[in-house]
């Protein structure tokens, strides 16, 4: 008990190898700005280089985002992520793998495609897209997209869901730099000063992981120094960003309901040529009693509950693509 509180702060953990081939590299440096987190920057030359982030030496989810919008294949990855001692520790078997939906068949990616279905095909290569373009969406296509969500099974067919979309910049700004403070105090205090941990922020930290185990995972926070450098951008420059809440008498489970409307939606506008990337980083601070005229702007009020958002806008080049993922585990109980 006391090992796994001591390890929630800072747990050992295992990251994948990235490397750039600088023959390859045309330091477009799009892989640092598709990074969710602070694990990518720029060298002297433009040439991107694994950054580390306060106790880590690297800061990486192993999304594999650089890889897919890596126009010339400049830039690997090798290996997993993996969280190894307390808390945090990882239930993931550390075998990263292509997608690999017909059983036996270890042909690449790009070779079986052609025997997949479309909808196969947009779960495979939707990939979280961080690079907008300004355009704005059509009305139409928000409409289309916000269907699809309606259409998701519920529980009870409840259809717990309400969705606000704002197009407007200004409040989308508002709630960045307003959720940002927030978010700030909550990454300095985790963050380790000077390269020494402060012993009362690791007991605050450790403590807090036990009540709000969901909450307190060290990978966020690396996001949010990114976006604490970015001058408080979250949503990536996206021209819109539709709110997702729960209603909260919803039958059984409404988060559950909540997140596969909010996934139909997402394949929807990635079948339509959009680019999404959900959004949570905004979401706790807008619950809190401190963002409340948000949530009344937003038309977020008893018995709704603000769940996820979505940034959602024209990508900018390339980003859809199939890329490695790790493996969770699977139990077969099969009759005889
Ligand atoms: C509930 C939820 C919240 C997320 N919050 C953020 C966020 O605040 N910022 C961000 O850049 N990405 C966010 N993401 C995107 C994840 O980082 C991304 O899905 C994951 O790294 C896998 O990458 P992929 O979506 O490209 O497959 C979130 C994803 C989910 C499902």
């Amino acid at each position: 008990m006391f090992e796994s509180l001591k390890k929630a702060y800072s747990p050992p953990m295992r990251f994948p190898i990235r490397k750039v081939d600088k023959d390859k590299c045309d330091r477009c440096r799009r892989c640092v700005e598709a990074c969710p987190t602070y694990g990518l920057i720029l060298d002297e030359q433009g040439y991107p280089v694994p950054h580390g982030y306060g106790p880590f030496e690297s800061a990486c989810l192993n999304c594999w985002n650089c890889v897919a919008v890596c126009p010339t294949g400049a830039l690997t990855l090798e290996g997993s992520f993996a969280i190894t001692q307390g808390r945090y520790k990882g239930t993931l078997e550390e075998n990263m793998r292509f997608p690999e939906p017909l059983l036996g068949d270890k042909r690449p990616y790009g070779e079986l495609e052609k025997e997949l279905t479309e909808v196969e095909k947009v779960i495979y290569k939707r990939r979280s897209n961080r690079l907008f373009r300004k355009k704005a969406v059509p009305k139409e296509l928000l409409h289309r997209v916000l269907e699809a969500a309606r259409f998701a099974p519920s529980a009870g067919n409840c259809q717990p869901c309400k969705f606000v979309v704002v197009t407007d910049p200004k409040l989308i700004a508002d709630i960045e730099r307003d959720a940002m403070k927030v978010l700030r105090f909550l990454k300095n205090l985790y963050l380790a000063e000077k390269g020494r941990r402060p012993l009362w922020k690791n007991a605050i930290f450790s403590a807090t992981s036990l009540v709000m185990p969901t909450k307190m995972d060290p990978r966020p926070m690396t996001a949010m120094e990114k976006a604490d450098r970015s001058n408080d951008v979250i949503y990536w420059g996206a021209p819109a960003v539709i709110f997702v809440a729960k209603n909260t008498r919803g039958i059984s489970n409404p988060d559950l309901d909540t997140g596969m409307a909010t996934q139909n939606l997402v394949l929807a506008a990635h079948a339509l040529g959009l680019g999404t990337c959900y959004i949570g980083l905004t979401i706790e601070p807008l619950n809190y009693p401190y963002m409340k005229s948000y949530r009344k702007l937003l038309g977020i009020e008893e018995p709704y509950e603000l769940v996820t958002s979505i940034a959602i806008g024209y990508p900018k080049g390339k980003i859809d693509a199939a890329v490695k993922r790790d493996t969770p585990p699977i139990t077969w109980i099969e009759g005889s």
